[in-house]
């Protein structure tokens, strides 16, 4: 019986043990050769539960982990003003990151990290894994085809709910200093990306904010409108929001001159010639929250796969930033005094 060459031996940690955290370690387990070597965090009670449900050693300290773990991969998992900084100490020093969403809590701070990418010999991802679902995968190759024609328009609809005490439990996710903004930071963000993905790179967002059911409880918009610019010219609009009562399905019609696609829990093409294609996202058992997708397992597989391959992983923060960008400039254009903490921040710094 024959057997391919083992698989490369890879140095894991995983950095932040919260809520998403879960999900990484579930996927590291699938990818041959990838052995988790050590946990952060800097809460104690998460930390210790960590090192329980894996194993490994555990630290609070980023560069005390790097010189005694050694790892060569690292997953980012923590809240979004720590991103660009932690993913840059690790580049600096030659380590692959797999980093959450999104690349940076400022434009700065996205910046530097891209800038540290550039330079590292170490790969960095950044989790969108909903590119990797089915229905969103086909959609882009027959966009890509030329079957349907050019795209006319798009528009997306966002349809969730987040309890206050989504937000209570965790304070970051409410904070402009430290979410860098509210739901189209958090959760708009894979669909925006999803939008610009498949209509086109965005060359022009506005937009605007509001905190309709959650005022109470968060600093940061609950809810956004938007309308995008792609290069080719087509037009997208976004209406997203946490204010539901109900995690629904998101979906994105996209018109084309020769088809128009409807891209939900599942993809339903439809082509000018009147035939009708179904695709439907495959089942997992990852026991994951149903919103965040079933993807992230194949992300970080695809990313492991091509770690010695050269160039950078094709979700890299450039490409990430496409969204971020869009983000940025609808909160530059909206209510700026919003963005109390964040300027207050950068005043107490001065
Ligand atoms: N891709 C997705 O679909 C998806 C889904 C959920 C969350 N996320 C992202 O994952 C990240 C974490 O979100 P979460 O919901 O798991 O948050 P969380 O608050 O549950 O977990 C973050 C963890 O980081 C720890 N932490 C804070 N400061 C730290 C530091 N300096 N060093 C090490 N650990 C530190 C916290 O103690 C906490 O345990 C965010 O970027 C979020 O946007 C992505």
């Amino acid at each position: 019986m024959s057997r391919g060459p083992a698989p490369v031996l890879r140095r894991v940690a995983v950095i932040g043990c919260g809520d998403i955290a879960a999900l990484h370690l579930a996927a590291i387990e699938t990818v041959p050769g990838a052995q988790l070597v050590a946990v952060c965090d800097v809460d104690d009670g998460r930390l210790d539960a960590a090192m329980a449900a894996t194993g490994v050693p555990g630290f609070t300290d980023l560069d005390r982990l790097f010189d005694e773990a050694r790892p060569d991969v690292v997953h980012i998992c923590t809240p979004h003003h720590l991103h660009a900084d932690q993913a840059i100490r690790a580049l600096e020093r030659g380590i692959s990151v797999i980093l959450e969403k999104p690349l940076a809590h400022t434009r700065e701070e996205a910046e530097r990290l891209l800038a540290a990418a550039e330079h590292s010999r170490a790969k960095i991802a950044v989790c969108f894994q909903n590119r990797y679902n089915q229905p969103a995968e086909r959609a882009k190759e027959l966009l890509d085809s030329g079957e349907l024609g050019a795209v006319l328009g798009a528009s997306a609809v966002v349809p969730w709910h987040r309890t206050a005490a989504y937000y209570e439990d965790r304070p970051w996710r409410g904070r402009w200093d430290t979410g860098g903004g509210g739901l189209l930071m958090n959760q708009a963000i894979h669909t925006i990306d999803l939008v610009q993905w498949l209509v086109g790179d965005p060359i022009e967002a506005t937009g605007s904010i509001a905190t309709r059911a959650l005022a109470e409880v968060i600093e940061v918009e609950d809810t956004a409108e938007l309308r995008i610019v792609h290069a080719g010219g087509a037009t997208s609009t976004v209406y997203a929001t946490v204010a539901g009562v109900a995690n629904l399905p998101v979906t994105i019609d996209v018109v084309c001159e020769r088809g128009t696609l409807h891209l939900g829990a599942e993809l339903t093409a439809r082509f000018a010639d009147g035939r009708v294609e179904t695709t439907v996202e495959r089942v997992t058992a990852s026991g994951a929250r149903a919103y965040w997708g079933v993807s992230h397992e194949r992300l970080i597989q695809d990313f492991y796969a091509g770690l010695d391959e050269p160039g950078a992983f094709w979700l890299h923060p450039a490409e990430a930033r496409k969204a971020f960008d869009v983000i940025q400039d609808v909160y530059d254009a909206a209510i700026p005094e919003r963005r109390s903490s964040v300027l207050a921040a950068q005043l107490g710094g001065r």
